[in-house]
């Protein structure tokens, strides 16, 4: 038995790109399907912080959707405390668990309504879930959970654009807290703000998740904002997750080519007093990925295997690396 709180085993999504009907039978063309997501397995242990990193593109947002039941998987399995989130015979303990799994987007504003006073917005939960019944216990936990993410009681009266961006965020995370969820999913919650806002925004999200013992899937493309927190990491890159690693031990030695490429891209991380490179080439189109391993374009570190056969993703000890150089030995410690 672990102790993980989320399971999410192969778990695979592809969109239907194809030209209309008649198009296709005039270019004699197929029907084309994106994997934009393919084969992803990760656990989350509860009360951590799991992340998920990487370029624009790689198939953050869509793993999240599925993670939270906005998205069917084509293909594999989510399970939160062993339920199956596909399983139909499980259809009661979905309600329940709906009120348990919530998520805080990038943009704020655009997932508040703005036509709704931040009181209103932020009962709905409360009621949907039947949480409190009468409307002075409601009010009263309107303006706790408003205290809690550090705004007014009196801001419950005001729309959402009275506030500023970080405030928005503020109040899209009581939104979420109003169901007493266990498992947030937060798909980039501070791309959309002024570096100085989001420190603020993430340290709060930080002393929540202590408070209530919350467990997080971090999401987000840029690594300083990853470090300050994860307890595990896993990088993604067209659609696979590429590397898993605690934390600490990913920052220190990352293993897979392309993280130590999403690594020289970002000044100082190390302090390492180096000139930091960028991150070579582009993301390829993933209508039509690469065979084999599809970073195999980029990687410094290529060979024939490498042009042909997905490598797999293999454990040792806390870290799992699905590369075949890593696994050959050819690519030794970074400096
Ligand atoms: N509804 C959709 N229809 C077609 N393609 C999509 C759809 N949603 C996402 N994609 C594609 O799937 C890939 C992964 O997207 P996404 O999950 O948003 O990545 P990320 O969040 O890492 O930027 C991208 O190539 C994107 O264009
Ligand atoms: S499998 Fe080959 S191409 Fe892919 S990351 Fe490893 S060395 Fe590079
Ligand atoms: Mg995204």
């Amino acid at each position: 038995m672990t102790d993980a709180m989320v399971q999410v085993d192969s778990l695979t999504r592809l969109f239907d790109v194809s030209k209309p009907w008649l198009n296709r039978v005039i270019e004699r063309e197929d029907r084309r399907f994106l994997r934009a997501v393919d084969d992803v397995s990760f656990d989350i242990r509860r009360g951590e912080t799991f992340a998920l990193v990487g370029e624009s593109g790689s198939g953050k947002s869509t793993v999240a959707k599925m993670v939270v039941g906005l998205l069917q998987p084509t293909k594999g399995d989510i399970r939160i405390d062993g339920v199956n989130l596909a399983d139909p015979a499980q259809s009661e303990s979905m309600r329940a668990m709906r009120r348990r799994i919530q998520m805080i987007f990038q943009d704020p504003f655009a997932s508040l309504n703005p036509r709704w006073r931040v009181d209103r917005i932020i009962s709905e939960p409360i009621q949907a879930f039947g949480l409190e019944s009468d409307d002075r216990a409601i009010s009263k936990r309107v303006a706790e959970l408003l205290t809690l993410v550090g705004m007014s009681g009196d801001d419950g009266r005001k729309f959402p654009h009275e506030f500023s961006g970080g405030q928005r965020q503020r109040i899209c995370i009581a939104r979420a807290l109003a169901s007493r969820p266990d498992f947030i999913v937060c798909d980039e919650p501070t791309s959309a703000l002024d570096v100085s806002v989001q420190a603020q925004i993430l340290n709060l999200m930080r002393d929540l998740q202590q408070e209530f013992g919350l467990t997080y899937l971090f999401i987000s493309h840029d690594l300083s904002v990853v470090r300050h927190m994860a307890s595990r990491i896993g990088v993604m890159y067209l659609g696979r997750i590429v590397e898993v690693a605690e934390s600490k031990a990913l920052f220190k030695q990352p293993s897979h080519p392309y993280t130590r490429m999403l690594f020289d891209a970002v000044p100082d991380l190390k302090m390492s007093g180096r000139p930091h490179q960028s991150v070579e080439g582009e993301i390829p189109n993933p209508i039509s990925p690469p065979s084999g391993c599809t970073f195999h374009p980029r990687c410094p570190h290529v060979n024939e295997r490498c042009r042909t056969e997905i490598p797999e993703a293999i454990a040792s000890g806390d870290v799992i690396v699905a590369c075949h150089a890593h696994q050959e030995g050819r690519i030794g410690k970074k400096l």
